[in-house]
Formats: structure tokens, C-alpha cells, sequence
């Protein structure tokens, strides 16, 4: 049945006389067909496939070479599909209203919105283990719109745009009467529109996830904080025409464990009082160039955060004593900012840490001493183009696992002769000491590395090393 209707959808598709949106949508709204192959709680596995694709949606602890780390915001395998919902089929007018409005629905597709919403191919009804609802609402649908190509076996959405090349889409107010939309997600669907003060009223969001939202404008609305339930923010990826500061209020969500904001036109500082959430896993502000600011001090009460990535964002000023107090993190980048002064002790204290990068600040003085000790995990380390001096220290030969290890350029520089415990780095595959004070010669372990002459002349240039 499945793939029979499969082979007419594709034949219907990619017929010369293009096929109407509406034919598409109501062909998908007819594969919906219960599966042998979904988990338990799914029943079509083209709406699982598709948020299996997503880390909003993915748990945190499925890690395979196929399957990456989720962020465990919505995961799937703390939901089942609904395959009809009372409660959400109130939503059925402006729901339909607001795909309309973005020409994702024709009118002719109305009446299966009034029937059930369920079953519109971009709709995902679903009900929340009680886990996952922390005491919130467990029922309500996930709008997953994708604009990207490559999903076209899974989604309708992209067949759709590909029809109306170049024009976005409009995102109406209708949105804001949804009362039982849990999360909008939208990968390369782009979207016109100002998000309004009434984004409040849409209480029963937990996450939102604009990638690639394209014309999406103007500043957040302050009002985002009030979300009850708000668990994950994601606004990412050629979101240039948002702009604005970022809005202190995001500090009161109670929820919140997951806030990546990147390659936007936020201006301003990253809010003060961000150590407020405490329940924060995932908090990525990077390739912000309009943003400024001194480091964000209290980042350290979340004391949770397993990635903090704040690169490209103008921060300056220090970083804080205590940084080591974030003990699970395993990603820790700060490039290209302005970030001065000598690095915090605590830092070595950081067990989890499996990438450090710390590349083109204005960072000075020593490393700090014991660093790698305990650092097993570490497979990166970048300080490159900052002002370090002193040694490099020894303790670095005890990061078992590093890979790629980047020195160069400082001013004025480590000197000294490079440690022979860096000899015992056997996994290490790149190492660059360019620009530095180093002088003697690679540990013999290195020596049969390119360049051939292992001579490190005081203050030359000395070229990146790799084995032969
Ligand atoms: C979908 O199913 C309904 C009833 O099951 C049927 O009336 C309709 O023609 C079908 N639509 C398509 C496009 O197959
Ligand atoms: C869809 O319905 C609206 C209002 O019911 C109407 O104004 C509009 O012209 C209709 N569009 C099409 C393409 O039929
Ligand atoms: C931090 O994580 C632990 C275990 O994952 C969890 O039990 C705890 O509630 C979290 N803390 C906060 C403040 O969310
Ligand atoms: C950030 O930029 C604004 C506007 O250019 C400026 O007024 C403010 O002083 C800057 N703040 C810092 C900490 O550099
Ligand atoms: C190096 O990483 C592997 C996994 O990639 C891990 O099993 C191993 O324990 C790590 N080594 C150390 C010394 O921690």
C-alpha cells in the first residue's frame, strides 16, 4: 500500500504537467498508513523520519556513527503520534488560516483541516510522556515545514516551494491565535515576517526552530520571555535581518535548556542575567558581528551546559575565575572575539572537555599549568593568534586523545623548548607552532614529521607539522 502510493506520488510529481499543490497535499494526506518498521507510539514513518533528522527532536543519549547527539528538546521516543486530537482540532480555523495565508494550503485542502488536522502531511499530532511535559500540557502538533530539496521523499513542503521559486513564506498572524502548536520547526522554508508581541499568546511553544528563515525580520519580541514552556530557541543561519538586541527577558524562561543563536544581526550584549537558567544544556551565540560586550560572568551558574559556544560574537573583557565550574561541558569556543587577560586556573579542571578553541582573542600570559592533565577527551586545542608566552606546558603530553593541536602565531610567543611529553600524543595529526619563541628540536617521537628538519629556530617561522 505504502509503495503504491509512493510510486503514483512520485509519478504525479515529476510529471510534466506539474501537479497543484493541492493534489500533493492530499495525495501525502492518504499515505499516512500504520508501519511494522516505526517504534512503538509512530505510525507513519515518513513524519518520524523527518524529525529523526533534526537535534530538536532527537534524544541525547542515541550516539552512533550514523546517528548524531540530539539536544533532547522534543524527543521523539517521549512522544507518540496522534493519529486524530480532539483538543488540537480546535486550532483547525486558524491553522488553516495560517497555512493559507503562507500558501502552503489551497483552499480546496480546508475540509481535511476540518476534519483532522491530523492528518495534513506538515502536521504532527502527538502526545508528550508525562516526563516530557514537566507539568505542562501533553497534547497538541508540530508544524515541521522543510524548504531543503534532499527531503523531498519525506515532505511535500519542498515540492511546494520549488513551485514558487524565490517567494518566501508569509508568515500571517494567524498564528498567534494557535493554541496547541508545541513547536514550529522550519529547516530552509523561509519566512517573511516581524514576530509580533502577541508570540506570548502562543503559550502551549516549547520550541522554536527557524533555520534558514531567510527574510525573517526586525528585533524578537521582548514578550518570548513570557513562554511558559519554552525549551528550545533556535534562530540560526542567515537570519541577517534580525535584528536588535536580544531580549533580557529570554533570562526569565524557566524552561529554556537549549538557546543557539547564530549569524544574525542581534546587536548589544549577550543579557546579563543569563546564569538565570539554570537548566541550560545548549547555549550557542556565535557569528553575531553586530554584538558586543564583555563575557557573560554568570554563564557559570548552568551549571548543566554541555556546549558553550559564544565565537565571532564581540565579546571582550575577561573570562571568569570560576569557568571550571562548568564541569559537564565537553564543547568550549570562544574564537575570534576580543577577549583579554591570562586564562582562569580552573580551566584544567574541565574532565569532559573534548574540543577547546580559543583562536584570535587578545588572551596573554602563560597557559595554565596542568592543562590536558585531565583532559582525556580533548581532541582539539586552538589558542592560535592571541599573546600567550611562557612554556608550553607539559602537561599537555597527557591529552591522550588529541588530534589537532594549534600554537602559532603569538606575540610574544611561548618559548622555550617543546616539551618531550608532547611525544606521547600518538593520536596527534596536525600541530602548528608558527610564530612563536620555541627553540631545540621536535620530540623524537615527531622527528620523522614534515618539514623534515625538526629545528625550531627562535622567532622563524616554522611551518604546520603533520606525520610523513
Ligand atoms: C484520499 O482518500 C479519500 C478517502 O479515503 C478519497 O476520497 C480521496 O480521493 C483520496 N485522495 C487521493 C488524492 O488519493
Ligand atoms: C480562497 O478563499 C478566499 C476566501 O474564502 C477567497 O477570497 C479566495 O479568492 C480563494 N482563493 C482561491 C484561489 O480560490
Ligand atoms: C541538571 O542535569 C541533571 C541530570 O541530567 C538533572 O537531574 C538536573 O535537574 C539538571 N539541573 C537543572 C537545574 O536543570
Ligand atoms: C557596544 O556597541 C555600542 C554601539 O556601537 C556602544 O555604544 C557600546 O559602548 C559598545 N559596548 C561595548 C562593551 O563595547
Ligand atoms: C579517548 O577517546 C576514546 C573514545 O573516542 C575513549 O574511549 C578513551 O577513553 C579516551 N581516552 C582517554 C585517555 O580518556
Amino acid at each position: 500500500m505504502m509503495i503504491h502510493l509512493s510510486v503514483v506520488f512520485f509519478a504525479l510529481c515529476s510529471s510534466l504537467v506539474a501537479s497543484s499543490p493541492l493534489q500533493r497535499i492530499l495525495q501525502a494526506a492518504n499515505e499516512t498508513d500504520p508501519s511494522p518498521d516505526v517504534p512503538p507510539g509512530w505510525r507513519d514513518p515518513k513524519r518520524l523520519r523527518l524529525l529523526q533528522l533534526s537535534l530538536v527532536f532527537r534524544p541525547a543519549d542515541v550516539v552512533t556513527d550514523a546517528v548524531e547527539r540530539g539536544d533532547n528538546i522534543l524527543p521523539y521516543t517521549e512522544m507518540e503520534e496522534l493519529v486524530s486530537c480532539d483538543s488540537c482540532q480546535e486550532d483547525a480555523a486558524a491553522l488553516f488560516e495560517w497555512t493559507h495565508d503562507a500558501e502552503l494550503a489551497p483552499n480546496e485542502t480546508r475540509s481535511i483541516f476540518e476534519d483532522n488536522l491530523c492528518v495534513v502531511p506538515f502536521i504532527t499530532c502527538v502526545r508528550l510522556s508525562e516526563a516530557l511535559a514537566d507539568g505542562g500540557p501533553r497534547k497538541g502538533y508540530l508544524i515541521v515545514l522543510t524548504g531543503f530539496p534532499g527531503d523531498r521523499e519525506i515532505s511535500v513542503v519542498p515540492w511546494i516551494l520549488q513551485q514558487r521559486v524565490g517567494r518566501p513564506i508569509v508568515f500571517s498572524d494567524a498564528f498567534y491565535r494557535l493554541r496547541h502548536v508545541m513547536c514550529l520547526w522550519s529547516y530552509q522554508a523561509p519566512m517573511q515576517a516581524t514576530l509580533s508581541d502577541e508570540l506570548s499568546k502562543v503559550t502551549f511553544l516549547r520550541a522554536l526552530f527557524l533555520l534558514g528563515a531567510g527574510p525573517l525580520a526586525g528585533p524578537l519580541p521582548s514578550t518570548i520571555g513570557e513562554l511558559p514552556y519554552l525549551k528550545g530557541l533556535y534562530i540560526q543561519q542567515q537570519m541577517y535581518a534580525i535584528n536588535g538586541p536580544i531580549p533580557p527577558s529570554i533570562t526569565s524562561l524557566p524552561h529554556l535548556e537549549a538557546l543557539t543563536l547564530t549569524s544574525t544581526s542581534f546587536s548589544g550584549p549577550i543579557p546579563e542575567d543569563i546564569g538565570n537558567l539554570r537548566r541550560l544544556r545548549v547555549l550557542e551565540i556565535w557569528d553575531n558581528k553586530k554584538m558586543n560586550g564583555t563575557f557573560p560572568a554568570s554563564v557559570t551558574s548552568c551549571r548543566n551546559l554541555t556546549r558553550l559556544k559564544l565565537d565571532g560574537t564581540g565579546l571582550s573583557g575577561l573570562l571568569p575565575d570560576d569557568l571550571g565550574a562548568l564541569s559537564r561541558l565537553d564543547e568550549l569556543t570562544l574564537a575570534n572575539n576580543e577577549l583579554s587577560g591570562e586564562l582562569p586556573r580552573s580551566l584544567v579542571q574541565l574532565r569532559r572537555l573534548q574540543v577547546l578553541l580559543l583562536t584570535n582573542n587578545r588572551f596573554s600570559g602563560p597557559l595554565p599549568d596542568g592543562l590536558g592533565t585531565k583532559m582525556g577527551n580533548l581532541r582539539q586545542l586552538d589558542v592560535s593568534f592571541n599573546r600567550f608566552s611562557g612554556p608550553v606546558p607539559a602537561s599537555l603530553g597527557n591529552a591522550a586523545n588529541l588530534t589537532f593541536l594549534s600554537l602559532e602565531r603569538q606575540w610574544p610567543g611561548f618559548s622555550g623548548p617543546m616539551p618531550p611529553e608532547l611525544g606521547q600524543l600518538s593520536k596527534l595529526q596536525q600541530l602548528t607552532l608558527a610564530y612563536n619563541q620555541l627553540s631545540g628540536m621536535l620530540p623524537d617521537t615527531l622527528s620523522g614529521w614534515r618539514p623534515h628538519s625538526p629545528k625550531l629556530s627562535p622567532s622563524s617561522y616554522s611551518p604546520t607539522w603533520r606525520p610523513t
